[in-house]
């Protein structure tokens, strides 16, 4: 079902699009400014990602997410976009997008590519309107300003925080402020303006027609906002419902007529352009509606990616969201690693984070000059076994750049190399996001491993060698290897999306789908016996009784 194009029945008519091939697609998230640097300005570029094709079609990747890729001024890694229909002269023309796009889909791989609606840059051709505009004129509309308070308007309208630490609002100079849910870069647009919603439906059509498969809808559950007259306090905030969807500023009802909009857009290609929300709602429960097939079609679960690995917790998490995909009528994604969040190789070597909050954020456990207690071997056997667990689940699998190669997270990266916002709003903290962000290495040796001829943007520690494409290449024990083999399986073996527990020991987790294709991993500490049938696949060594601790295994039943 993951081929590009699918037979029909009779010969002589054209192939019928698969508009389906979402539902179970492997999707690789390319970061593009670490992935590969063509020109060798130390920044990955497009013509990199064209150059990188083969890789990805070796590695079996049914489709690319592509991060914003959009002229930029990196005030938060391109998710600050000044122009939504333009390439960032640093990675490229609109023609090398053509180039790519082209080169991704004759090797049968998709393209989404991501895209920013909450908020555009300050750069952005409607925000530099809006400061030359005076209050209450169009150009503001289409932005959240508000009075300050105070005689002049000197204090803010409310004391909110935004999500990188710092003041939510910023003064412009006239006695007005505008909301920044994000950096004081990242305006927030007024979703009720309709140029605003117009505007983005223009987008979506833009990159349809340039070929894209879909989009990546970044914050999707923050558009929507209801500010009243009387703002609330920071902490009244923070004590609203948020399961309710009448929260101020997430998660609003209203929210869904927006993407009824996007879907009649998506729904004028053939096939329909597909989109994955990024909605991170609460309870869980609430992603059915992005989800549905009136609206985005598909929503990020992330609920694996802040598990600690335990056998438990991610049978609960695999129950629930086979539910929750179930009623919505999508299908379920699984994800333990992105740009946003520490590699789970090294999260996996962390120490468990039991009920702590932002579990996936642990990068401050690897800074602040106290040895980190991290057990990097166990980090990645755990990833292996939980990826190889994942991988055989029902729904799509979306995987970050790097984690292929078994990437840990860059912890040595001196203040003066940090761009992430976090780091620089919330000072001694939170060091950021940058150490999964770090280019990838291409090769054992020589300039930035291989990722181009310049020192990277964000520099690479000695390790990354190593762990490189070509260092993993012709290893059969590499995780480069277990990946590529896992996913040509992956592409054969998924057929529908049923799957069945098998009992267990209580740190075994094992199910089988419809063809018989199982799964077996073990978190516990001992070995325990391995069922009957033909090992296809293992995440570490095995023998012929046994599945060692913290393993997964794939078997086919004795038929
Ligand atoms: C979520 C993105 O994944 C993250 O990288 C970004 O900083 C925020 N949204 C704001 O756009």
């Amino acid at each position: 079902m993951t081929e590009l194009l699918t037979s029909t029945a009779d010969a002589a008519a054209p192939p019928r699009i698969d508009a389906d091939w979402w539902r179970q697609a492997t999707v690789y998230q390319i970061y593009p400014r670490s992935f590969a640097d063509a020109n060798g300005d130390g920044i990955g570029d497009l013509p990199g990602i064209t150059s990188r094709v083969d890789y990805l079609a070796r590695l079996g990747v049914d489709a690319v997410w592509l991060s914003p890729f959009y002229p930029s001024a990196l005030a938060d890694g391109g998710y600050d976009v000044d122009d939504y229909r333009n390439v960032d002269p640093r990675l490229g023309t609109l023609a090398d997008f053509d180039a790519m796009i082209a080169a991704l889909h004759a090797a049968g791989i998709r393209l989404i590519v991501d895209i920013v609606p909450n908020h555009s840059s300050d750069r952005h051709e409607w925000f530099r309107q809006a400061l030359a505009s005076p209050k209450g004129s169009p150009e503001r509309d289409r932005y959240v300003f508000r009075d300050g308070l105070g005689a002049n308007g000197e204090l803010p309208p409310a004391d909110w925080t935004s999500m990188f630490g710092g003041p939510a609002w910023e003064p412009v100079g006239d006695g007005q402020w505008y909301l920044h849910l994000f950096a004081p870069e990242q305006p927030d647009f007024n979703w009720r303006n309709k140029e605003v919603r117009e505007d983005f439906l223009t987008t979506l059509r833009f990159w349809s027609d340039r070929g894209v498969d879909g989009f990546r809808v970044d914050v999707a559950h923050a558009l929507a906002k209801h500010l009243p007259e009387d703002l609330p306090s920071e902490a009244e905030l923070q004590a609203m419902d948020r399961a309710t969807g009448t929260h101020l500023l997430w998660d609003r009802d209203e929210v869904h007529d927006i993407y009824a909009d996007w879907r009649a857009v998506f729904d004028e290609y053939d096939p329909p352009r597909i989109a994955v929300a990024e909605a991170w709602v609460n309870p869980p429960s609430r992603r059915a509606r992005y989800a549905s097939a009136s609206g985005l079609g598909q929503a990020f679960n992330f609920d694996l990616l802040e598990a600690d690995f335990d056998a438990a917790a991610f049978r609960g998490i695999i129950v629930d969201n086979l539910d929750q995909a179930a009623a919505s009528g999508s299908s379920t994604t699984w994800v333990f690693s992105n740009h946003d969040v520490v590699r789970h190789a090294t999260r996996y070597g962390l120490p468990p984070n039991g009920d702590r909050p932002r579990v996936h954020n642990r990068a401050w456990l690897l800074s602040g000059g106290a040895e980190p207690a991290l057990d990097a071997a166990a980090g990645l056997r755990r990833a292996r076994a939980a990826t190889l667990l994942m991988l055989a689940l029902p729904g799509s699998a979306y995987l970050y750049q790097g984690e292929e190669l078994g990437l840990g997270e860059v912890a040595a990266i001196p203040a003066e190399s940090r761009q992430d916002p976090t780091f620089f709003r919330s000072p001694g903290v939170d060091v950021g996001r940058d150490g999964c962000r770090v280019p990838i290495p291409w090769t054992a040796a020589g300039d930035s491993f291989g990722f181009g001829t310049a020192d990277a943007h964000l520099p690479q520690p000695e390790w990354f060698g190593a762990l490189s494409v070509e260092a993993q290449s012709e290893d059969p024990s590499s995780t480069l290897n277990l990946y590529r083999e896992a996913l040509a399986l992956r592409h054969r073996l998924q057929t529908d999306e049923s799957l069945t527990w098998a009992d267990s020991a209580e740190e075994v987790l094992h199910f089988r789908r419809a063809n018989g294709w199982e799964a077996v991993a073990n978190f516990g500490t001992t070995a325990v016996p391995l069922p009957a049938g033909e090992v296809l696949l293992a995440s570490g060594p095995i023998d012929a009784a046994a599945l060692p601790p913290e393993t997964t295994v794939w078997i086919k039943a004795g038929s």
